[in-house]
């Protein structure tokens, strides 16, 4: 929509003066960062031209996110991962280095001091779900094996949900094991499904009115750590998820879709470990960049 000279003149000068406002600024970076919020703000506002009502209806919607947001529930972070703003921030703190693993959004349900597992240990901890034997190594960009990373994983059950959804203090389907003097690890843990963000606030109401789903491809966390390399936060996704590249916060990447291979019941198991049905397995070879990068 054009507006006459008048109005462009009128507008314009209300950013103008706004942005002059934060000259006094003691902090460099502040002023740059509250410069181009009012810049981009202003330029959204004069595109999309609300009404005052659909202002309102903006201020109600970030009030309700407010409310419903409390320790464990963050409406906000939500808002961002939806938005594809978490996803953006995670890919420009983690440049791309050499043939470093990629990293992916962290999610609200990582926990401090899970249980420690042995390597082949499982970390269901009698969570619901299929038996999946997860292994690889952990090596730097130049190939040499990392001994002692620390791997924390956690992932939702069959149902959907993870332990912290749950009433009571029980914890399952996460635990956290260190690689071996060759890098290598393997685990048991739990054939990742598919499962909504929480989606009974203010998010689930705009995905409703926007018509996307509020699913997650299925995956499963990690969270990798060595002593003179970048800690890497990501996740691995089954190959042919009905939900894959529709993932409601943007987090799938092609480098991070494996083939989780399904296994007939009866087939014996890496560990001679007796599992009742059906198993999968899948290998995730992880690279970490150094630290500083
Ligand atoms: C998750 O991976 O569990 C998750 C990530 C972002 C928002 C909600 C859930
Ligand atoms: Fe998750």
């Amino acid at each position: 929509m054009s507006v006459s000279p008048e109005q462009e003149a009128v507008e314009q000068r209300l950013v103008d003066t706004v942005v002059a406002s934060f000259d006094a600024c003691r902090s460099p970076r502040l002023r740059e960062v509250m410069t181009a919020l009012t810049r981009h703000l202003h330029a959204f506002l004069r595109e999309v031209r609300p009404t005052e009502e659909e202002w309102g209806a903006a201020i109600e919607f970030l009030t309700k996110a407010g409310h419903i947001t409390d320790d464990v529930r963050q409406e906000f972070i939500l808002l961002s991962d939806t938005l594809g703003a978490s996803m953006q921030t995670i890919n420009i703190n983690n440049e791309a280095y050499r043939d470093a693993t990629e990293a992916t959004v962290f999610g609200p349900f990582f926990v401090q001091d899970s249980a420690e597992v042995e390597l082949g240990g499982d970390v269901a901890f009698g969570a619901p779900g299929e038996p999946c034997w997860v292994e690889g190594t952990v090596t730097d960009t130049d190939g040499k094996p990392l001994a002692g990373a620390r791997i924390e994983v956690w992932e939702a059950d069959a149902d959907g949900l993870y332990d912290v959804q749950y009433d009571g203090a029980k914890r399952a389907a996460r635990g956290h094991l260190f690689t071996d003097a060759d890098g290598g690890y393997r685990f048991w843990a739990l054939t990742p499904t598919p499962y909504p963000i929480p989606n009974d606030g203010p998010v689930g109401q705009l995905l409703d009115a926007v018509g996307r789903s509020p699913l997650r491809a299925a995956h499963l966390h990690f969270m990798v750590a060595h002593e003179g390399s970048r800690t890497l936060v990501t996740h691995i996704f089954p190959e042919g998820d009905p939900v894959g590249w529709n993932d409601s916060v943007f987090g799938i990447k092609e480098s991070l879709i494996k083939t989780f291979d399904q296994q007939p019941a009866g087939t014996p198991t890496p560990d001679g470990r007796a599992v009742d049905g059906a198993w999968s397995r899948v290998r995730f070879d992880i690279v970490l960049a150094p630290s500083g990068v």
